[in-house]
């Protein structure tokens, strides 16, 4: 009788112990996360948040940024592999280069989450946490459109276009969102690209590097000596920060009556806010990390829980359905900035100075 009181209790206080960290005994639970580099302002505080929550949570986290080498990411997720990660979150550099791994987490039974940029090409891509970015697209676009006020001028009005990085499958659905809005503008001659370059393949940049961005750019321009630009369309805050680096450098603004580009951008980055201020990017989309880095700890503990795993999409990644859970971008303006940046303690207004 006493044995089987005793062996209750065990029972009772493994169950809690279960519950409350997700985790069967056995030591402790143990997260891997993958991002691609420090190079970019956005994926250290991806790094640096998710890890915060998942130590909170009562995990052990392995933390690694691969330098935007496809290689080195490759190895650093085997490593994960090899040294216990239960679940493994990849932020990928080039999203098809990691199959290798990802056969040898599927061999083990290690769930990857792929975080932000969709892992392509691989049935082994349990679960994909990111924002919806056709709506990126869509909202850069539609603010292009707006601010020139296309469907109530008659123009014409010139802009260009910088995407992002090719190897990035979100770079492909943000141009294809902004496109499906301005291309009718483009085909009706109110919008017109004076370079020519409307294509993917053209206005990509490798890497999303800002110094590629700024280069392109500054070739563009030289298209411009008797022309306004009006507009810029750009994928994200780094791209955006090249083509103002260009602009600053060689369009004289003042020279055309101190017209100066409708500039997009993506992520909030401090330099762009700081450009935002300085009238210098018009708008940028507030992809809170926080945001994504909270869903995908709910991932990893439904998941580890065995519990049904919240998602709210899917995505094709050319070898299956990824079930997904796509956050809510949000536009960011001069006008809305201090709400969603400063009140919600994003940054602090020192950041931004
Ligand atoms: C994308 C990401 C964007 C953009 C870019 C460069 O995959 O979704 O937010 O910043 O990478 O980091």
């Amino acid at each position: 009788m006493f044995g089987k009181k005793i062996l209750g209790t065990i029972l009772c206080a493994a169950i809690a112990f279960t519950a409350l960290t997700g985790c069967a005994g056995g030591g402790t639970k143990k997260v891997g996360i993958s991002m691609p580099t420090q190079d970019l302002q956005r994926w250290n505080q991806d790094g640096a948040y998710m890890e915060e929550k998942f130590k909170a949570a009562g995990y052990e986290v392995d933390l690694k940024y691969a330098g935007n080498k496809a290689d080195v990411q490759l190895s650093q997720v085997e490593d994960m592999i090899n040294t216990g990660c239960k679940v493994i979150i990849i932020a990928a550099v080039e999203a098809s280069s990691l199959g290798q791994a990802l056969d040898k987490a599927a061999k083990k039974k290690i769930p990857v989450i792929a975080y932000d940029r969709l892992l392509m090409s691989n049935e082994n891509v349990s679960y994909y946490a990111t924002f919806d970015n056709y709506k990126v697209g869509q909202i850069q676009g539609e603010f292009v459109r707006d601010a020139l006020q296309l469907d109530s001028t008659s123009g014409p009005y010139n802009i260009e276009f910088t995407a992002g990085d090719p190897g990035d499958n979100n770079a492909g659905v943000f141009f294809q969102g902004a496109m499906d809005v301005l291309k009718p503008y483009l085909d009706s001659g109110k919008l017109v690209c004076v370079s020519g370059q409307t294509d993917f393949d053209s206005v990509a940049t490798p890497k999303w590097d800002s110094a590629t961005a700024q280069a392109r750019a500054e070739s563009i321009i030289g298209n411009y000596s008797d022309k306004n630009i009006d507009a810029w369309l750009c994928s994200n805050d780094s791209t955006a920060q090249g083509v103002v680096t260009a602009l600053d450098s060689s369009y004289n603004s003042e020279g055309r009556g101190g017209q100066w580009p409708i500039i997009t951008g993506q992520d909030c980055d401090i330099v762009s806010m700081q450009n935002m201020l300085a009238g210098k990017q018009t708008m940028s989309i507030f992809k809170d990390t926080r945001t994504l880095a909270e869903r995908t700890v709910i991932m990893v503990n439904q998941i580890l829980n065995g519990e049904t795993v919240e998602t709210n999409s899917e995505y094709d990644n050319k070898a299956k359905k990824v079930p997904s859970y796509l956050c809510d971008p949000v536009f960011a303006d001069i006008n809305n900035y201090k709400e969603i940046l400063i009140d919600s303690g994003y940054y602090s207004e020192a950041d931004l100075a």
